[in-house]
């Protein structure tokens, strides 16, 4: 059994522990919240402790999961590779560049499992486009389009005082729903080299940071990509991803593989020739078996399953010595991505993701709340 300890145990806590205690390799032996209540809530008292070093001197612990508010995250995970533990970190890796990339080069040949939570690298929808671009069977990737288009209602930004800002959130559509999207590009596309954005805070108020955000990205294949997050999208449509190549292409709506068309197979040649028209030659139900693929909108059980399958890696990573199928620098890629966004939005020009990885304008900050 891998021995777990929870650190931060609110909302996304919670379901972590309901993922951990769930899985036959690990064992929840401990829970540390800031607040007393949030760790006794979820473990009782005798296994509730206030910071991780405590919880550390009194438990026999394997494995550190950080679920704090995102600025938090670097500080705790570097206490817990420091003390020998494997780490999983909540998304984003962190909210600042400079102070992750650090932290990947401390923690490169540490010996110990890191990763970064990515649950959406798991969908079977996921892993069918990743599998499909990486092999080829796109021909070559030539664009994306991707959008997050959510609704947040302002009790959301109320009900903690780290959300909506840039010291703790780091940001807001596309820092904290966004990301996961982001982190998707990167993994089917490859590595973001040149972004341009806008950011606007249109819908909500007493926030730092933006509720919209449009940039469009260009790729060091040469595929370009348009991005919009939103948590202004009432009432909340999906998260959805459209990948394009030259000889074929896929979209994933909400976590499901709506649509998938290569070229190489047998239905892919008889459509041959056929130009726009979305739905010719839909190949997603083979590509991805029914009983993988989520029903309809995800719910509760759905989220968990997700959060399951990132943790079956990390479990086979731990008992084998292997690598974790999401990184330290696949989380910071993702993180300086996001940041380079940011940046171009608030300076109003293009900016080099390798820049910002480089320590580029860590402190600027857009100006888009009170
Ligand atoms: N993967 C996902 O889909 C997903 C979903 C939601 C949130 N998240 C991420 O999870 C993290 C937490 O989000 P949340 O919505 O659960 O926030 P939350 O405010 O509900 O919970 C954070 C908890 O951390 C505690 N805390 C704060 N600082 C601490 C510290 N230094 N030591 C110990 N405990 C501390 C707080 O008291 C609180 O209980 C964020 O980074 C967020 O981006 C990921």
């Amino acid at each position: 059994m891998i021995r777990v300890a929870l650190v931060g145990c609110g909302v996304i806590g919670r379901h972590h522990a309901r993922a951990i205690e769930e899985h036959p390799a690990f064992e929840l032996v401990a829970a540390v919240d800031a607040v007393a209540s949030n760790a006794i809530a979820l473990l009782g008292a005798d296994n509730a402790f206030a910071t991780l070093p405590e919880a550390l001197r009194e438990r026999e612990v394997d494995l550190v999961v950080i679920c704090t508010p995102s600025g938090t995250h670097i500080d705790l995970a570097r206490q817990a590779v420091q003390a020998g533990k494997h780490v999983v970190i909540e998304k984003p890796l962190d909210v600042d560049v400079t102070r992750a990339a650090e932290f990947a080069r401390e923690a490169r040949d540490c010996g110990q499992v890191l990763s970064v939570i990515s649950q959406h690298r798991f969908d079977p929808a996921s892993l069918a486009v990743a599998r499909a671009v990486h092999g080829g069977r796109f021909g070559r990737p030539t664009s994306a389009v991707a959008t997050v288009a959510w609704w947040r209602d302002q009790d959301y930004y109320d009900s903690g005082d780290w959300r909506g800002t840039w010291r703790l959130d780091g940001g807001g559509a596309l820092m904290n729903q966004g990301v996961h999207t982001a982190d998707l590009l990167c993994w089917f596309l490859g590595r973001p080299v040149e972004v341009q954005a806008s950011a606007a805070l249109l819908a909500h108020e007493r926030v730092e940071v933006e509720d919209a955000v449009a940039a469009t990205v260009v790729f060091e294949s040469g595929a370009l990509a348009v991005l919009l997050a939103t948590t202004a999208a009432y009432p909340g449509l999906s998260a959805r991803i459209q990948v394009h190549g030259s000889e074929g292409s896929a979209i994933i709506d909400n976590d499901r593989l709506e649509y998938f068309h290569a070229k190489a197979s047998a239905a892919g040649d008889a459509t041959r020739g056929v130009t726009g028209g979305a739905v010719a030659g839909n190949q997603a139900e083979a590509e991805v078996g029914l009983a993988e693929t989520p029903a309809g909108p995800r719910g509760d059980h759905d989220f968990v399953l997700a959060h399951r399958r990132q943790y079956d890696d990390v479990a086979r990573a731990i008992t084998t010595g292997g690598r974790p199928a999401v990184s330290i620098e696949d989380a910071l890629l993702s993180l300086a991505f996001v940041r380079a966004v940011y940046v171009s939005a608030a300076l109003g020009r293009r900016v080099l993701v390798a820049d910002v990885l480089n320590g580029a304008n860590p402190d600027v900050h857009l100006s888009l709340g009170p």
